[in-house]
């Protein structure tokens, strides 16, 4: 059930700059983030990047791990043309590489800054590409982009994110709605389509999210984990001349989303996890989502996870899958599946990180 009370209200978010000709039309007071570490992935482009505007904008030094540096840069420049104060660097991260994620980590944690908040953002989804890729692990690129490679860092990060209690969000998608997960073939190998990976990949990193809130809670982490989506946004993610924006729905949505209707900015996408990251009002396992119609777009509203989400031997499966290919070491929590159910008792971190100080 979506919440109905509104979350935040405020005009916290300004229109960003690669949007700048349509302002937000709904927005979140941020608490003040001053002396807070934030990392954010896929901050380079699209909802990342406004992101990680929103998080620098409340006084986090937000942490940008991409691929592309000259990207990065250039949204950092971005940014601090509203914001010249705002604190942003970038590390070097690739998803589809478990070196990569184990780099980023490694730095980290020898940086020594406790995180306060960790973004899942990054996505990728070869919407064009009919062909099945494999990364140099051995692992289809949607599985290991959007899930494994996330999860993987959230293991080795796993005692800078204890420090303070962080909240770890992670950025699902519609499709986590109705995705299942192939069990029998989770490289897909056989019937591999774009969307049916990418809904596979959404919905392992929910499945994960749900479980970390679960372990979290019974293994005593202090780690707060939530789950959002952005509804549907225009971003690179879909590219002009995609199958998604080609057609006669993708030309219509694009003429009313010039007109201020319909489709997320990338600055209103990136709400739900800017709520997600900060709100007091979001507990450990729930979800953050657009209220309005289909979640397409709209205000940011808790709601509990999808269904598809909520089974848990589905969930403790999703976890040994983590470990099985990725080699990721967590803390026992004690068959945490069975014993803890994070969202019923409040938030699990006693004292929120992100509060204001
Ligand atoms: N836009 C939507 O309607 C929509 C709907 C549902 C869910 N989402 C989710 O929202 C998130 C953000 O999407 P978006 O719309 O902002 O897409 P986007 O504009 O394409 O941005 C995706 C970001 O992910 C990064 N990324 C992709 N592959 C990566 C890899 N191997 N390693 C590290 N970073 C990688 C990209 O880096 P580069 O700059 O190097 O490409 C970019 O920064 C994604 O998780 C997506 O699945 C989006």
């Amino acid at each position: 059930m979506i919440d109905p009370s509104p979350c935040f209200r405020g005009a916290a978010l300004m229109p960003d700059a690669a949007d700048a000709s349509r302002a937000p039309r709904w927005s979140v007071d941020l608490p003040d983030l001053t002396g807070r570490r934030a990392v954010v992935t896929g901050a380079s482009d699209g909802v990342g990047a406004e992101i990680a505007r929103g998080l620098a904008r409340a006084g986090a030094e937000v942490i940008m791990p991409v691929r592309s540096k000259a990207k990065g840069e250039r949204v950092i420049a971005g940014i601090r043309e509203d914001d010249p104060a705002a604190s942003l660097s970038l590390r070097s991260l690739d998803l589809s590489s478990l070196a990569s994620s184990r780099a980023l980590s490694r730095q980290l944690r020898a940086e020594g800054v406790p995180v306060d908040i960790l973004v899942l953002n990054a996505g990728v989804i070869r919407l064009k590409d009919r062909v099945r890729h494999v990364t140099a692990d051995g692992i289809e690129l949607h599985l290991q982009t959007n899930a494994l490679g996330h999860a993987l860092l959230v293991a080795d990060l796993l005692p800078l994110l204890r420090a303070r209690g962080a909240r770890v969000v992670a950025q699902c998608s519609l499709a986590t709605r109705r995705a299942a997960i192939p069990w029998r073939d989770v490289n897909l190998e056989r019937g591999y389509r774009p969307m049916r990976a990418y809904g596979a990949s959404k919905a392992a990193l929910g499945l994960f999210a749900v479980e970390l809130a679960r372990r979290s809670a019974a293994g005593g982490w202090g780690v707060t984990s939530l789950l959002c989506h952005p509804g549907t946004a225009m971003t690179n993610i879909a590219p002009a001349d995609s199958p998604l924006r080609r057609g006669l729905v993708g030309r219509l949505a694009q003429a009313l989303y010039e007109r201020g209707i319909g489709l997320q900015s990338p600055a209103e996408a990136a709400l739900p996890a800017l709520y997600a990251a900060t709100s007091p009002h979001a507990h450990s396992g729930d979800m953050v989502v657009p209220s309005g119609m289909f979640e397409i777009a709209g205000a940011p509203a808790l709601r509990e996870p999808y269904r598809a989400l909520t089974g848990r031997a589905e969930a403790a499966r999703v976890w040994d899958l983590v470990t099985e290919l990725t080699g990721a070491h967590f803390p026992d929590a004690g068959g945490a599946s069975d014993q803890a159910t994070p969202n019923s008792g409040g938030n699990t971190n006693p004292t929120p990180s992100t509060q204001p100080a």
